[in-house]
């Protein structure tokens, strides 16, 4: 590879300006791992999805399955496969750009195996067991309290810190995860007196963090709560699903407050539908002229009209093994390199010498 005044040249002869390649450098580096559990809904979409879209333009971001970590509860080898091909399609059907994002499985990256296993020395058995997520698990798998979950918090670290991650897109629920693993590289950077991991921060997208309800009058949308509506649901079962939800008798008098139910589904209508349907019904409500009907075909075509393309796409993406095949091969290579380099590093810095 040579360096010109501008640019550089790939050995495949691309050029490339020197300040795409020098961008990187100036980018703020994001990690975040998708569990192969399957099945993005309308929550996942808006609430989540839609900014790692917006992340990928200006960050260098590292999105990937996070398999080794499914592996605590011990699904069927049959399973494995189909359940990472079926999470890849679905983030890649709703935007994510392999081409500005590293796309990757995590399996595809033995040095992460390696910087948990360094990882797993400086780790407390005390702090690993006061873990919130740990204490859940016993609860409710009593029968299978295996060391991988408890040492759940350490491969997630590992996950994030070796790409030196600034930044790590994650719910509320992830906040005692990622402390720790600030906690480690922090560990890690005083046993060694270098300044060598950074402690990444949460990032969860301020103000426009929307939350989006379920249809069952309460509460948000859930994977297993029954109230949701997945990407990949045909037009007829989305049609289904939101002719079911829940409403109510109709507005008491001139001008009342919707119920939380009803509320809900106006606030799914915001997220989907122009503004100026939403205020044909908020009109109709006020002026209890409201047919809950007509505005939840109106609503489900809205939504169909956000999941469809997203659907035919998940659909031809998961019938093209060649497509995905490609995918996951250019991100294990992107997502090796730059984990080889920290392992290289981190050897170092920890004593291991070339003999
Ligand atoms: N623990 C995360 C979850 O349950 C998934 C995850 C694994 C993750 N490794 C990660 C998220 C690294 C962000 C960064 O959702």
């Amino acid at each position: 590879m040579s360096r010109l005044k501008d640019g550089v040249y790939g050995t495949n002869s691309v050029f490339i300006p020197i300040f795409a390649a020098d961008n990187i450098f100036l980018m703020d580096t994001v990690v975040s791992g998708i569990r192969s559990t399957g099945n993005l809904h309308l929550g996942n979409y808006f609430g989540a999805l839609k900014n790692f879209l917006r992340m990928q333009d200006e960050n260098n971001c590292y999105f990937f399955v996070a398999d080794y970590h499914s592996l605590t509860t011990h699904p069927h080898p049959d399973d494995i496969h189909s359940n990472i091909r079926q999470v890849l399609a679905e983030y890649l059907a709703a935007g994510i750009d392999p081409e500005k994002a590293t796309v990757y499985v995590q399996s595809d990256v033995p040095e992460i195996a390696e910087l948990y296993l360094l990882l797993n020395m400086n780790a407390y058995v005390g702090e690993l067991e006061r873990t919130t997520s740990f204490k859940e698990k016993i609860r409710q798998h009593p029968d299978n309290i295996n060391a991988g979950l408890l040492t759940y918090p350490v491969l997630m670290a590992a996950d994030i810190i070796i790409h030196k991650a600034h930044k790590v897109p994650v719910g509320k629920d992830q906040e005692q995860h990622l402390e720790m693993t600030r906690r480690f590289a922090r560990r890690f950077n005083t046993m060694y007196g270098v300044e060598y991991f950074p402690e990444p921060d949460a990032y969860n997208f301020g103000r426009q963090l929307i939350k989006i309800p379920g249809l069952d009058g309460s509460g948000k949308m859930g994977k297993s709560e029954g109230n949701g509506i997945f990407l990949a649901d045909s037009p007829s079962e989305i049609r289904k699903k939101v002719l079911r939800a829940v409403t109510d008798s109709g507005p008491e008098k001139p001008g009342s407050e919707p119920s939380e139910a009803v509320k809900n589904l106006f606030t799914i209508m915001g997220v989907v539908s122009e503004p100026s349907t939403v205020e044909y019904f908020r009109e109709k409500h006020a002026s209890c002229e409201i047919r809950y009907g007509d505005m939840k075909k109106q609503l489900a075509e809205d939504i169909i009209k956000v999941t469809e393309p997203i659907r035919v796409r998940i659909n031809e993406i998961i019938n093209d093994p060649v497509y995905l095949g490609r995918v996951v091969a250019m991100g294990a290579e992107k997502a090796r390199a730059s984990a080889a380099a920290t392992i290289r590093e981190v050897r170092q810095i920890i004593g291991y010498r070339p003999f």
